[in-house]
């Protein structure tokens, strides 16, 4: 099992990441948990993992709850919340008690959300089951849910107590679930390290055919980045953690016009949107052509979306710049970009202007 410390002092806590994990997982649970109950909150969509789950607490004697919501971003409301908070409460959580979230980032967010205001706060563990949520949204603590004007827009940082990943779990995954995921775990590479960007040319491919050993590696990569960042910068405060929204200014506005539905997985936005991202910064002379060439070539040879045009979005420029104009990041007008100039060498500029944004999505990009 490999083992990636998330430092914040007082609110520090583990990832573990192991083949097996989940029927160990009462055993990972036990110390943490004493002789309390604990409440899974689980997607209808895992129901054979929440099988294991339970066989793994029963067998080290945790008493377990469980909660099964529908999938799917529907969830992330203040209705489900609601019902969620009631049978949380119904089954007596107390605030040193563990809810244990199993599922995709919905469940992740909604619970993390939901026990950061219960009771002004409980506890929470995280059991990851997409390769995203693995990779990204179970590691910082952000939490939340959607809201009638967009998306994230409700929420709190709250740390999980402990998150528990295993890999295994990715061999039920839908393979466009999988596709989807990787493009989180290359932007890792494409924000502040480019060997890892050429481990993923070099081993993506067998990554997505289920390669245990390219993915085991690829996600304790992964989850040891993104602990460094959270590290750096928990509350995003300081332009550490901003970076981790490389590619989210493009995807957003892709994902708001396709309704944030299926049409365009959040994965895939972010795919598109990076490859975007770093066109723009060729089509500005920050990087080379060459080098965002070779950014699109690899979401290609991934099979995601290196663009606008392979994204399937076809609205006009003006109504994407205008989804961007609704985005959390914009503030007092102007509109965050994440830029490159060069593979690993990301940076936050604060200067871009929208009008240019739209002409290059209207004259060439790709
Ligand atoms: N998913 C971006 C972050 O956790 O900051």
């Amino acid at each position: 099992m490999k083992v990636v410390p998330v430092a914040l002092g007082e609110r520090s806590y583990e990832v573990r990441i192991g083949s097996g994990l989940l029927a160990r997982a009462g055993d990972e649970l036990a110390p943490l948990v004493g002789t309390r109950p604990v409440v899974i909150v689980a997607d209808e969509h895992v129901a054979p993992h929440l099988a294991t789950l339970r066989r793994s607490l029963r067998a080290c004697g945790i008493a377990a709850h469980d909660i099964v919501l529908p999938s799917g971003e529907g969830t992330k409301s203040w209705a489900v919340l609601e019902r969620l908070c009631d049978a949380l409460l119904e089954h007596g959580v107390e605030r040193q008690d563990h809810v244990i979230a199993l599922g995709g980032g919905v469940i992740g967010d909604l619970v993390g959300f939901a026990t950061a205001i219960l009771k002004r706060g409980c506890r929470f563990v995280q059991i990851p089951t997409t390769l995203l949520a693995q990779v990204d949204s179970s590691v910082g603590g952000k939490t939340g849910i959607n809201a009638r004007a967009g998306k994230n827009l409700i929420g709190a940082f709250h740390q999980p107590a402990l998150v528990l990943i295993d890999p295994d779990v990715l061999d039920t995954l839908p393979v466009r679930q999988v596709r989807a995921g990787y493009a989180e775990v290359v932007k890792y590479g494409l924000i502040d390290d480019a060997d890892f960007f050429a481990w993923c040319e070099a081993n993506g491919a067998a990554l997505l055919q289920g390669d245990a050993d390219a993915r085991a590696y690829a996600i304790a990569h992964a989850v040891a980045a993104k602990a460094r960042i959270v590290g750096e910068d928990e509350f995003e405060t300081k332009g550490r953690r901003a970076l981790l929204n490389l590619g989210h200014t493009f995807g957003h506005a892709l994902e708001a016009e396709a309704g944030f539905s299926d049409r365009l997985l959040h994965g895939e936005a972010v795919a598109a949107g990076c490859g975007l991202a770093f066109d723009y910064s060729a089509t500005i002379g920050l990087c080379t052509r060459e080098t965002s060439d070779r950014v699109a070539a690899h979401w290609r040879d991934s099979g995601l979306p290196d663009g606008l045009s392979a994204s399937g979005i076809t609205a006009p420029a003006a109504r994407l710049v205008d989804h961007m104009r609704h985005d959390k990041k914009m503030a007092a007008g102007t509109l965050p970009f994440l830029l490159a100039r060069g593979i690993g060498q990301t940076f936050l500029d604060k200067t871009v202007s929208l009008d240019r944004v739209e002409h290059f999505l209207d004259n060439g990009a790709r």
